[in-house]
């Protein structure tokens, strides 16, 4: 018979750190770009600012900046990470994944190192990976990142999405517990909507020297997310065996402000529970969009380590995935 590893029998987040694209354009700046107005872009979807990278802000160097955080925090040292996920869809290289370039970068002897790509929803599948490495005995400290330059990626003459997207990152820590830090992930995809967000072809950057843009159906994804999305928000509560009225943080993926008043209307949460609206002065940085929402909130002091979150993301794919888990 085929000896197994003993895993740990419990995982949690154990820190949480972030970095934002150092640029700030507002809406007003915005619409010197596309045909719109600061009044519009803040009703439809609550954004009054976003952050983009500069020139010298990457994927790898926003991704190692958010992480060197997130180690410090954990009260650890990079030696002691065994695996790093990154989660991201503006890694403007096939191979090596960014996930080993940020081994090199922090210095990590030799952790296993992987990119998944699920946009919006990455963030919560690294989790749940990290949650089953760390359970299986493979892993003891997972580092999941989520980050993106979306800035990189938006077509200008596209007025209906221009306005949306944003640049930064967002790293945790996951490691043993000796009691549930991190709740049943429920995740999955709809093979019948990939076109529903694309980013083109890759061979653009080659072939023609342009960049692939980020389309969008807008509607679909709106009706997607308050719909059938919410339905899974409920899911992940019921999974972790919590009522609503036992959250208390709730951080959507920051898509629109109006999708994530949608989704508080369906779970009917208490007035109580605090409500990540990070999307204001950031705009949607996708895979990042969850880890520099509870950042935020722990920083601000509106949330409190040790509280129950639930987290949930969706997006091109599509895909979604959420989970309830403890914050850091
Ligand atoms: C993108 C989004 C904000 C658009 O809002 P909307 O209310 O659906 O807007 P519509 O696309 O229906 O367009 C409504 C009108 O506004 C116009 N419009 C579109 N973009 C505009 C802009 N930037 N400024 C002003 N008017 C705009 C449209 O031309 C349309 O005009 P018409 O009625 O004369 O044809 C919204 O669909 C959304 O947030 N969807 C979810 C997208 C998302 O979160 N994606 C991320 C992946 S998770």
């Amino acid at each position: 018979m085929l000896q197994t590893r003993p895993g740990h029998r419990y995982a949690r987040l154990m820190s949480v750190g972030g970095y934002r694209g150092s640029r700030v354009v507002d809406n007003a700046e915005m619409c010197t770009m596309i045909d719109s107005s600061d009044e519009w872009i803040r009703q439809r979807t609550g954004i009054v600012e976003r952050r983009w990278a500069t020139d010298d802000e990457t994927p790898l160097s926003m991704s190692v900046a958010a992480a060197r955080k997130a180690i410090e925090r954990a009260g650890l040292v990079p030696d002691q990470i065994s695996a790093i996920i990154v989660s991201t869809v503006s890694h403007f290289k096939q191979t090596p994944s960014l996930a080993c370039e940020v081994a090199a970068e922090l210095g990590c002897p030799a952790p296993a190192a992987f990119d998944i790509s699920a946009a919006c929803a990455g963030f919560s599948y690294g989790v749940g990976l990290a949650e089953g490495m760390i359970r299986s005995g493979s892993s003891d400290y997972v580092l999941v990142i989520g980050v993106e330059v979306l800035s990189r990626l938006t077509d200008f003459d596209d007025r209906s999405t221009a306005f949306l997207f944003s640049d930064g990152a967002g790293a945790v820590v996951v490691g043993p517990s000796d009691v549930p830090g991190i709740g049943p992930t429920v995740w999955g995809s709809d093979p019948k909507a990939t076109k529903v967000i694309e980013i083109g072809d890759w061979k653009q950057l080659t072939t023609a020297g342009e960049t692939p843009y980020i389309h969008m159906d807008g509607r679909t994804v709106f009706l997607w997310a308050t719909t059938f999305i919410a339905d899974k928000t409920k899911e992940a509560l019921a999974l972790a065996g919590l009522a609503p009225d036992e959250l208390d943080v709730f951080i959507p993926h920051q898509a629109n402000n109006r999708i994530t008043d949608s989704m508080l209307r369906h779970l009917k949460l208490p007035e109580s529970v605090v409500v990540s609206r990070d999307i204001v002065h950031m705009g949607n940085s996708s895979a990042a969009s969850v880890p520099l929402g509870m950042e935020a909130l722990l920083e601000s002091g509106e949330a409190t380590s040790g509280q129950t979150a639930l987290i949930i993301g969706f997006g091109a794919g599509l895909v979604f995935s959420g989970q309830v888990v403890t914050l850091p």
